[in-house]
């Protein structure tokens, strides 16, 4: 006559106990449900918020991309001198080609031999500016079967004056431009409109600098760029590595606070019931 499986009363406890520990083990049961499934809610509601949250909202914003991620503040500044800035926020919001930029670092600017900027005339680091850019969207796989020379935003549209070469090994991405040869060290942003890479050098066209041999200075680059970039690939990526792992690490100190919790519940319920 127990309405519960007969599972229950083979155990060997004494008979007396049976049935109240039948009770009592269905009603941790459901107590061990109620929690488990509050628990799994509130992960999934943080999960969720999680990942909605990094959303942004209204068009892409070239600067506000780059001043997030730092270290860009010359690039920025030629970007906004030369109103290249509006211009792509503006091609952001109506095309739906989408963007690559390679953005040199503020070190990359500082490489260069001292007066490179000023030789030339600002006509001219428009063009550079704009040989940063590529007026469409590439994914670093989509490097991998992009044909060359790429196509910047420098000179006129369809004239290949200022023509980018990349080469791929797997994942490495490399822009070289016949005086400089840069890997893309970091991907800064991309969505499916705009991508953002970061490079350590500036890339100088062979049209403005293929003569000049400007090469001395990049060359020498390298040795002070490098650890300063280990910092600064740390510092990138601690925000949402440390984020990730502290929502982790709390979900599995909850989970185990709530275990020992269920567990004690079991023992000290078998011990009242039956002594
Ligand atoms: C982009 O952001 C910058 C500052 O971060 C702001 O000055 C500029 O107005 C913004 N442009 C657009 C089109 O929202
Ligand atoms: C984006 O473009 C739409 C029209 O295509 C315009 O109404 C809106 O103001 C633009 N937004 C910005 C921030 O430029
Ligand atoms: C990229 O350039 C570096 C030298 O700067 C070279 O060692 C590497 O092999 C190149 N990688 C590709 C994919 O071209
Ligand atoms: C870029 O690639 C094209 C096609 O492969 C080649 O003709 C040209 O010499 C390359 N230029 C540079 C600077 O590597």
């Amino acid at each position: 006559m127990h309405p519960l499986p007969d599972i229950y009363n083979t155990t060997s406890l004494p008979t007396t106990c049976n049935k109240n520990l039948s009770l009592l083990i269905f009603s941790i049961f459901l107590t061990l449900m109620a929690k488990l499934f509050h628990f799994l809610l509130l992960l999934f509601i943080q999960t969720i918020t999680a990942q909605v949250a990094p959303a942004p909202a209204g068009p892409t914003n070239i600067t506000q991309v780059l001043e997030k991620a730092g270290q860009f503040t010359t690039f920025i500044k030629l970007l906004k001198a030369t109103q290249i800035a509006d211009r792509l926020n503006s091609q952001l919001n109506n095309s739906n080609q989408g963007l690559t930029v390679f953005a040199p670092t503020d070190n990359a600017f500082s490489s260069l031999k001292a007066g490179t900027l000023n030789s030339i005339n600002s006509q001219d680091q428009m063009q550079l500016v704009q040989f940063h850019i590529l007026p469409t969207l590439y994914t670093i796989s989509q490097f991998q079967t992009a044909s060359n020379p790429l196509h910047t935003q420098a000179g006129n549209s369809d004239d290949g004056e200022y023509p980018l070469n990349v080469t791929t090994s797997g994942n490495q991405v490399n822009v070289s431009t016949g005086v400089v040869n840069a890997p893309v060290s970091n991907t800064i942003f991309s969505d499916n409109q705009l991508a953002v890479y970061q490079v350590d050098k500036v890339l100088l066209p062979m049209a403005l600098f293929g003569s000049t041999a400007p090469a001395a200075a990049p060359a020498e680059a390298p040795a002070p760029t490098k650890p300063e970039k280990n910092v600064r690939a740390g510092e990138a990526d601690s925000p949402s590595g440390s984020s990730d792992s502290s929502v982790d690490a709390s979900s599995a100190v909850s989970l185990k606070r709530k275990t020992v919790e269920v567990v004690t519940f079991v023992a000290a319920g078998i011990a009242v019931s039956c002594f």
